[in-house]
């Protein structure tokens, strides 16, 4: 038996670095298969996305994914014309969604959410965002970019750059790369470091050094992590406003990186990446939107199949 098979995906902390090589293995794999016996992995089967809070990626990506293996996909990706609107609780909402489908994905504004309907929920509930805790599936689809990319993720000078406060992927990231040897740097601006209680944490298990000034360390970095300002988390408009636009990679940042460096970003960006930098070889984020598909196949097949990896 495949050890996720019918197991939720909530937290990074869940997964060690033998679970994260075992999805990029079968990650591999799912992209090399035939496509006729790669739908017999999700044939009969249905995905129930509930997306409480805005998403392209994300949900596409798990419906397309769906689809790859063969699967339907049912869901609310607007919470105003579902029930919720009438004032239908989460747990009822979960509750329904498991009569319908085989596996859930949430996506939901509070901390603790997919948690929480992966408790009520008789089927498997993968996390597709929960507050500005975690992201895993997110996570996974990053660190196999990384691999595919750079060829390994042991070794690498990583930065992540941006709104490190807020920012729900960069602890899922964080997270997962703390099963690695790698050299962190996290740059922000000093009202959007990273939270006390999870640097705290994850300084025990990995380098990590924190700074305000990119230029200072673009030219060592051989992965450059970009994430947007979370405009919508902020208590109060006028703090989005004092650290909008502190960061913007240009074709003059590119200059200053190493040849061999990637760009990376969670998507969507605003104004973080000027658009001229999407041609430039160090540009690897659409390529890591489109790994989200594979990895999130890979994700459903394992949870759907009992015997297959
Ligand atoms: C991210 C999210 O929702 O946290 N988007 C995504 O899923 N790729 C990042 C963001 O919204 O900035």
């Amino acid at each position: 038996m495949n050890e996720f098979y019918d197991q939720d995906i909530i937290s990074v902390k869940d997964l060690d670095k033998s679970k994260f090589e075992k999805i990029f293995s079968a990650t591999d794999k799912i992209i090399r298969m035939d496509p006729t016996e790669r739908r017999e992995l999700g044939r009969g089967k249905t995905l129930g996305y509930l997306f409480f809070e805005p998403s392209t990626r994300t949900r596409l990506s798990f419906q397309a994914a769906m689809a790859l293996i063969g699967g339907s996909s049912l869901g609310i990706a607007d919470v105003s014309s579902s029930s919720t609107k009438k004032g239908e609780s989460l747990a009822d909402t979960v509750r329904m969604m498991s009569i319908y489908s085989d596996v859930l994905a949430l996506r939901h504004p509070l901390d603790g959410s997919s948690r929480f309907a992966a408790e009520i929920s008789s089927k498997p509930v993968l996390n597709g965002g929960s507050g500005t805790e975690e992201h895993p599936t997110q996570a996974i689809q990053d660190l196999y970019t990384i691999k595919k990319e750079k060829g390994k993720i042991d070794g690498l000078k990583i930065g992540i750059v941006g709104d490190l406060k807020y920012g729900r992927t960069i602890y899922s990231l964080l997270y997962a790369l703390s099963n690695y040897d790698v050299d962190i740097r996290l740059i922000s601006p000093e009202a959007l470091k990273i939270r006390a209680d999870s640097i705290y944490e994850m300084q025990k298990k990995m380098s990590l050094t924190e700074s305000t000034n990119l230029d200072e360390v673009i030219d060592e970095l051989d992965v450059v992590y970009v994430t947007r300002i979370q405009k919508e988390r902020f208590p109060d408009e006028e703090e989005y406003q004092k650290v909008r636009g502190s960061y913007k990679i240009g074709l003059d940042m590119v200059g200053k990186m190493k040849e061999s460096s990637i760009i990376l970003h969670p998507l969507p960006r605003i104004d973080e990446i000027s658009t001229d930098v999407d041609n430039t070889k160090q540009a690897r984020y659409f390529k890591q939107a489109e790994y989200g598909k594979f990895t999130r196949a890979t994700l459903l097949a394992l949870i759907l199949n009992e015997n297959w990896q």
